[in-house]
């Protein structure tokens, strides 16, 4: 079969690296993709937001099914535009992707499904944010933009100063713009974070392996946040009963209330949670896998990806087989542009990765890279990501930092403690 994948970051590397491997797979063709994936599929030069290019491409290379990666084409409706078209499409429909899109929507449904989560305010109005503020004692708050802001928009401020700050920059400065227009407080919790995906067709849930990511740009976690500078799987302290938890009282019960607000749910459903002396608590649902977390998942993954996708968007996931999951950990540390989450120059030479003996237990996952002439350059903030399988995490560490040593782009800069924290 053809199979077309949308998208051009890390994620979408890592799943058409995976879906390549399945024998089920004739063809495969990703666009916009990136010089890494045009060494293993077919490229097209159309971006992920072009709805009707992608369409144009779905029918142009008759694929059989189309896996969409990343959130903004999910939220602008490209699934139903697909599947209006004909098209076998793993992804969810727009209303069903606001669990990501409209963080004030994700709020209200983990409040109505009962999902253990901060307590929240939503404002779109500066002086109804001032007034909670005036009757509020002192202490942090995380002040998140209620739209999609590339894993940008949210603050963890220590203080109501800071926090009003971010809460202006929002909804007086506009700088996420429409994003930005409605903002959600939370209260600020505390502990090790865990990113819980799972596969679904609405009805039936079957979990991926736990994996954590690591947002802020600095070691230690100190930092703005970024899209993710790292990521392993499994996390070191995630005990079963924790995920059985997750599985019943978070994913399940959203699933559930998305079914019963008419926007049942297809494709990877994340949650973002937090694992508190109370248990977990949901920071954030994504309409999507993870970026970075794809890259050790689809490493670990030892059965065939195609099928579950086929299943699920076919409605069928009840009749396919569990996953197999390698029980190595895999750690993945990405190397950014100098000057990333903020301003950063692009065209740099990007050396040695040639060089580098990879195979299945080491991958270099493409991102913010291009061609210039013949040679690699950088072409975004989170470049690339290398990725091991080791014995244990210090081994899987040790692999990936090896490698990425070894990889030279002028300013490269990453974090050193992937792995070591949670
Ligand atoms: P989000 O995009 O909502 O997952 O938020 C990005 C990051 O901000 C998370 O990975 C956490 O590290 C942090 N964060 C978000 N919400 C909270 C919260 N209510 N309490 C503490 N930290 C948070
Ligand atoms: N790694 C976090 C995300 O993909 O949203």
């Amino acid at each position: 079969m053809n199979v077309l994948v949308v998208g051009g970051g890390g994620r979408e590397h890592a799943l058409v690296w995976k879906i390549r491997q399945s024998p089920l797979v004739k063809r495969v063709v990703c666009a916009p993709g990136n010089p890494g994936i045009a060494e293993i599929a077919d490229v097209e030069p159309i971006a992920a937001e072009d709805l009707p290019g992608q369409l144009e491409l779905a029918r142009r290379f008759s694929a059989d099914l189309v896996v969409v990666g990343p959130e903004a084409p999910l939220c602008d409706g490209l699934t139903d535009l697909l599947v209006s078209a004909g098209f076998r499409v793993f992804g969810p429909s727009k209303t069903a992707a606001e669990i990501e899109g409209d963080k004030a929507f994700a709020r209200d449904l983990c409040r109505k499904e009962r999902i253990a989560s901060p307590q929240y305010w939503v404002f779109d109005d500066l002086r109804q944010a001032e007034s909670f503020f005036e009757g509020r004692e002192e202490g942090p708050l995380v002040v998140k933009a209620s739209g999609l802001a590339a894993g940008k928009g949210v603050t963890v401020a220590a203080n109501k100063k800071e926090a009003l700050a971010a809460v202006r920059e929002c909804l007086v400065d506009g700088r996420f713009g429409d994003s930005g227009a409605r903002v959600v407080l939370e209260e600020k919790l505390e502990g090790p974070e865990v990113s819980s995906i799972a596969l679904t067709d609405g009805k039936t849930l079957i979990p991926l392996e736990p994996a954590r990511d690591h947002k802020p740009v600095f070691d230690g976690d100190e930092g703005p946040n970024t899209g993710g500078m790292g990521a392993i799987s499994p996390p070191r302290s995630v005990p079963p009963k924790i995920l059985e938890q997750i599985e019943q009282s978070v994913l399940l019960p959203s699933i559930h209330g998305m079914n019963s607000a008419s926007r049942s749910f297809t494709g990877f459903l994340y949650a973002g949670l937090m694992l508190t002396a109370q248990g977990p608590k949901v920071l954030e649902f994504n309409c999507r896998m993870g970026d970075p977390e794809t890259q050790p998942l689809m490493m670990r993954l030892k059965s065939d990806l195609v099928p579950l996708l086929l299943g699920a968007a076919d409605g069928d996931l009840a009749s396919c087989d569990a996953p197999e999951w390698d029980p190595r950990p895999a750690v993945c540390v990405v190397a950014c542009a100098p000057g990333y989450p903020g301003s950063y120059p692009k065209g740099l030479h990007i050396d040695g990765i040639d060089e580098l003996e990879t195979g299945p237990d080491l991958q270099v996952f493409h991102a913010g890279t291009g061609r210039r002439g013949g040679d690699l350059v950088t072409a975004g903030g989170r470049v690339l990501s290398v990725c091991a399988l080791g014995t244990d995490l210090e081994d899987a560490r040790a692999r990936a930092y090896g490698a990425l040593e070894g990889i030279r782009f002028e300013g490269k800069h990453f974090r050193t403690d992937i792995g070591y924290l949670g």
